[in-house]
């Protein structure tokens, strides 16, 4: 029997999980693990709840007591001649500093910081600051809109903002100081932007309201104690998108999301601390940064590698370069990256050395088992096992993933669950489907690492989560599981998006679409990509008056560039004379979805539209885009 098929699961959950508490440095050691209810009427979930600890302590304190002198962070620099080495006992310093600014300028245990950063070390810094003094940390992606930032201060009722004057990537300088002042003049209640210099961009400055970290961190102490937390105190807010709506503030807690974070990477990745390096490309605006740049890695005491660039600049050699200069051993991307790597000449690859080299993760998105295969066999020489882990901003940590060791026989495969997470897959009508079959992906017990509600909004949470399936956490996700028992996820069943390994709604397109005077409706679906992974196809009808046009096409695209960022941005922008709905005036999305995949053959049964013939004008319309 190989190592997969053969994966333990506990017969006692809640022991389980509260021997895997012992790992973090408990305050007060929680005497109870679960404590929870997932009944639609009376839905809590708690974990360790008598425990008291803090975040940062894990991440710091210990480490420093134990190997002081360790590497902590090695920053890469968007250029390659740029990089860094931080101990443990000068990252602990610097977050003290920080949270000693936070601090004096009246940030509170239980207010709300948001983070609004490039990726350099101080990203990390105050995300434990806050943790340190018990402030709910809500990180919003660097390349989120002042507008999509404006939203999301004023959702969390946010007091203050660490930025910094601008962010560099691929060689180019974003401007994060100038993007606030932006939403700050939308969004209202902030009383601090702390700001870190990183480029030379000019930035204005307003007094009483702005601080620079470089100035403020000389007047403060390098030593702050840590605020002590129940398990259940939040620890971050963090906004993820959905079928419906504007994205919703996913919040995780002190003690079980850290238990858990530091859980799985340690399964999963199994670093040696004291000798390898780590390196997770995501961005600490999403929460692949947050569990596996930040916690996890930290919490395990080793050494995690945040990279400021992208992997395109200066040349597509750059992972691989990086990989050679720091000797990375455990390298965890997105399949987008291996996408686009993989078109390019191999040369770059084979070029640096990969021996230190030994394990490679692909995670935000299916990986297809071409994406896979070169992956195994190019960068990882065939000799690095691949974990290719499935999991969500709502579970907090990796679920479904094969581990190093097990057979490298499924690529693409998300295999098993990891002990203690007891997954099912259910039919349409909520059934369990016991061996192989395919239908949607539910977890059914609680776990340490899940997301407790929605910030102000626990209506949502329990619609968004406990509805579809009575008594089950619906992922969202389909899977199949096949006669080993191994789980492969098929994709979302919602109207949820995967660009490039960021998660988008159709709805928040659909609603910056309109936002531009000449649209009068827009419905957006996703299309195969070959790199992205799904490509952003938008229909949008025009206004009475208004006549299409390639201006016009292009003005939209930039329109949802501007109400949400560059990420969202359409591939396609298709003006339609109108859109497939029923007689009662819903939109048939299955017949935009086959014509913008390519498919008008499989439409299937179109008689239930009120005008039939529009599909013909909508599939002419499609022609044109490749
Ligand atoms: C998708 C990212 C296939 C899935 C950690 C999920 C995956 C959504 C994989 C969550 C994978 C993530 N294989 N699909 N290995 N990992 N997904 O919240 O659809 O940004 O529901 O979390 O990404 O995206 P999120």
């Amino acid at each position: 029997m190989s190592d997969r098929t053969s994966r333990q699961q506990p017969s006692d959950l809640d022991a389980f999980w509260l021997k895997e508490a012992e790992r973090l440095d408990w305050m007060t050691k929680p005497s109870k693990a679960g404590n929870w209810s997932w009944a639609e009427d009376d839905l809590r979930i708690a974990w360790f709840e008598d425990g008291v600890l803090n975040a940062s302590v894990q991440c710091l304190d210990r480490h420093v007591a134990a190997h002081p002198d360790r590497t902590a962070i090695i920053w890469e620099g968007d250029s390659p001649d740029v990089s860094e080495r931080i101990t443990y006992r000068e990252a602990f310093e610097e977050v003290c500093r920080m949270a000693n600014v936070l601090k004096a300028r009246g940030v509170r245990k239980g207010d709300r910081v948001i983070l609004y950063m490039p990726m350099v070390p101080e990203a990390a810094y105050a995300m434990l600051a806050c943790a340190r003094i018990g402030a709910v940390h809500s990180v919003v992606f660097g390349g989120f809109s002042p507008e999509a930032l404006a939203s999301r201060i004023e959702d969390c009722g946010a007091t203050a903002i660490i930025t910094a004057d601008g962010g560099r990537r691929g060689g180019k300088t974003i401007p994060l100081k100038a993007n606030v002042d932006k939403a700050l003049e939308k969004a209202s209640g902030i009383r601090l932007v702390l700001m870190v210099q990183v480029t030379d961009e000019k930035v204005a400055f307003e007094d009483g309201r702005d601080l620079w970290w470089h100035e403020a961190r000389d007047d403060v102490t390098p030593d702050c104690p840590p605020e002590p937390m129940k398990a259940e105190d939040p620890l971050f807010i963090l906004y993820t998108s959905g079928s419906t709506g504007k994205p919703k503030g996913v919040v995780h807690t002190t003690g079980g999301y850290m238990t858990y974070a530091a859980y799985t990477h340690e399964k999963v990745f199994r670093v040696e601390p004291e000798r390898e390096v780590y390196w997770c490309t995501a961005d600490v605006g999403w929460i692949t940064g947050h569990s596996y740049i930040v916690y996890g890695p930290l919490a395990n005491g080793c050494t995690t590698l945040m990279f400021e660039g992208v992997p395109s600049y200066p040349d597509a050699g750059r992972m691989w370069a990086v990989v050679e200069k720091h000797e990375v051993a455990v390298l965890y991307t997105a399949p987008t990256a291996v996408r686009a790597l993989m078109r390019e000449s191999d040369e770059l690859v084979t070029k640096h050395d990969r021996s230190s080299l030994r394990l490679l993760g692909s995670v935000g998105e299916p990986i297809n088992p071409e994406a896979w295969r070169w992956y195994h066999e190019v960068p990882g020489e065939g000799r690095c096992d691949i974990v290719d882990t499935w999991w969500q901003t709502e579970t907090g940590g990796i679920m479904i993933t094969p581990l190093p060791g097990d057979p490298m026989d499924k690529p693409a495969a998300a295999t098993k669950p990891l002990p203690g997470i007891v997954p099912a897959i259910l039919d349409a009508d909520g059934k369990p489907i016991e061996g192989p079959g395919e239908g949607g992906l539910v977890i059914t017990q609680s776990w340490p690492g899940q997301a407790r509600t929605v910030w102000g909004d626990h209506e949502r949470f329990v619609q968004t989560y406990f509805s579809t399936y009575k008594g089950a956490y619906f992922t969202g996700d389909g899977a199949r599981r096949d006669e080993d028992g191994d789980y492969w996820i098929t994709g979302r069943l919602d109207d949820v998006l995967n660009v490039s390994g960021h998660r988008m709604g159709t709805a928040e397109i659909e609603s910056a679409l309109i936002t531009h005077k000449a649209a009068a409706e827009a419905a957006v679906v996703g299309y195969p990509h070959d790199v992205k992974g799904q490509g952003v196809h938008c229909y949008v009808i025009l206004k009475e008056g208004y006549e299409p046009s390639d201006e016009l096409a292009l003005e939209l695209k930039k329109t949802v560039r501007e109400e949400i960022g560059p990420v969202a941005t359409p591939d396609r922008v298709q003006l339609a004379p109108g859109l497939p709905k029923t007689r009662s005036g819903k939109i048939m999305r299955r017949i935009l979805r086959k014509i913008a995949e390519g498919h008008p053959d499989q439409l299937g049964d179109t008689s239930t539209l009120a005008e039939p013939e529009i599909v013909d004008k909508l599939i002419e319309g499609a022609k044109g885009f490749k």
